[in-house]
């Protein structure tokens, strides 16, 4: 890679970033055996899994002469500098959907310290803090974000009560995993953070299709996630005829329907039942019960809320004609968001500058960087996800692809210690 239009004092030089690059995948199939499953990537907020995930990347951060800590929500955390400069804040999480990628989170953590090596002997005017949160995916409390929630000050108490499969609290998982839930407040960023910056797996096919390695984000689309539930009645499947039924899964499947014609109707809607339980869940036995997952993004916030609306209306219009009772608890109705217009300008002038053509574009997946952006300028670097695939086991990314994303960072680096020198 050519960092064309750079002194060469302040940067590495091409052949500096190809292993740096190759380090980084091959630290992600490090991480990628960390597993809650065999055979598969699990990886869930303070499960067993993430204690060997934070102690592989802490090892890799104290190689780099970081000070690693693990705030109250379990965010893994290595400053490199003095602490009481201004801050650059870097990552991404380490948390994973079920059966999930190599790459999605852990790619933006191993990115940040591919650009710290990188940058190591040069001396910058602000420290870097590299972030590996917690939680992002929302999968074992079926709320997301909770790492950078608590990173802006807006981890609410009443997500410690949230319980898992299992019926353990959120509360409860902290204590085990060693930390003390009260002192969540002091994981909250202060005035030194300046910015964030998250590299990440672009987790769809635009990059792909138009054969091009990295994008600047420049808006997330925003998303709401519920937990729903039908309410009938549980009853011999061998002796009650049809129409005395109360079966709370035909009601939610019927709705299910109802939900996937909905967002077709919508131009731009997504909407997503991704998990469905049974209760009591026997094959001879009427469903009582049923709780299921809704997710619905869409870049309009309106849109996507009028459509949350809808959808909700019509699983009541469902449940009464079928004899069931329907009730909802949104976890999360989080607005789209603009990411930083200097710092999306500093990405494409640092794309220019190792001789890639800038590209902008709109995320459609969820990312820390949207609850960050809420309190510091936020931006962030897309890599081009191999045929689109993501939250899947498939999910790839090129090296080259990975060391751009790279070159990227060092070039934006240098130019915001540029920027920081002669401001102060
Ligand atoms: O769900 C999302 O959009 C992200 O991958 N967490
Ligand atoms: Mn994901
Ligand atoms: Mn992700």
């Amino acid at each position: 890679m050519r960092l064309a239009g750079l002194h060469t004092s302040s940067l590495q030089r091409h052949s500096e970033l190809t292993p740096l690059a190759e380090q980084t995948l091959r630290r992600c199939h490090v991480i990628a055996a960390f597993s809650e499953t065999s055979g598969s990537i699990t990886r869930t907020f303070l499960s067993d899994p993430m204690r060997d995930c934070h102690l592989a990347i802490s090892g890799w951060m104290k190689e780099l002469g970081m000070l690693v800590t693990v705030d109250a929500v379990g965010n893994l955390r290595g400053l490199h500098g003095s602490g009481d400069r201004p801050r650059l804040l870097i990552g991404s999480h380490l948390d994973t959907v079920p059966c999930a990628g190599a790459y999605d989170g852990v790619l933006g953590v191993c990115v940040a310290l591919a650009v710290v090596a990188a940058l190591k002997d040069q001396a910058l005017p602000f420290d870097i803090e590299v972030l590996g949160f917690s939680e992002e995916e929302g999968v074992r409390f079926r709320a997301p974000f909770l790492g950078s929630l608590a990173l802006v000050g807006r981890f609410d108490s009443k997500l410690l009560d949230l319980r898992d499969a299992n019926g353990c609290t959120v509360q409860e998982a902290i204590r085990r995993f060693g930390l003390d839930p009260t002192r969540i407040p002091d994981a909250c960023v202060d005035q030194r953070a300046f910015a964030f910056l998250e590299f990440h797996i672009e987790q769809g096919p635009l990059l792909d299709r138009a054969g091009e390695s990295i994008a600047a984000v420049s808006a997330i689309a925003g998303q709401s996630r519920l937990e729903v539930l039908f309410q009938g009645r549980a009853n011999h499947a061998g002796t009650t005829p049809m129409d005395l039924r109360q079966d709370a899964l035909t009601g939610a499947a019927e709705w299910i329907v109802n939900v996937e014609q909905h967002a077709q109707s919508i131009e731009g809607l997504v909407a997503t039942i991704g998990t469905l339980q049974v209760s009591p869940g026997a094959g001879n036995v009427i469903p009582g019960e049923i709780r299921a997952s809704l997710d619905v993004r869409h870049a309009c916030d309106e849109t996507r809320i009028s459509a949350v609306r809808n959808i909700c209306r019509a699983a009541e219009q469902i449940a009464l004609r079928r004899g069931l009772e329907f009730s909802f608890e949104e976890r999360i109705s989080q607005n789209a968001v603009l990411m930083n217009q200097h710092l999306v300008n500093l990405i494409e002038q640092a794309m220019r500058r190792i001789g890639e053509v800038p590209r902008r574009m709109v995320s459609g997946a969820g990312h820390d960087a949207m609850i960050m952006a809420e309190k510091i300028p936020s931006a962030m670097v897309f890599v081009r996800s191999i045929a689109g695939i993501s939250h899947h086991p498939d999910e790839s990314v090129r090296s080259e692809d990975v060391e751009k994303a790279i070159g990227v960072g060092v070039a934006m680096l240098t130019d915001l210690a540029a920027e920081l020198r002669r401001a102060q």
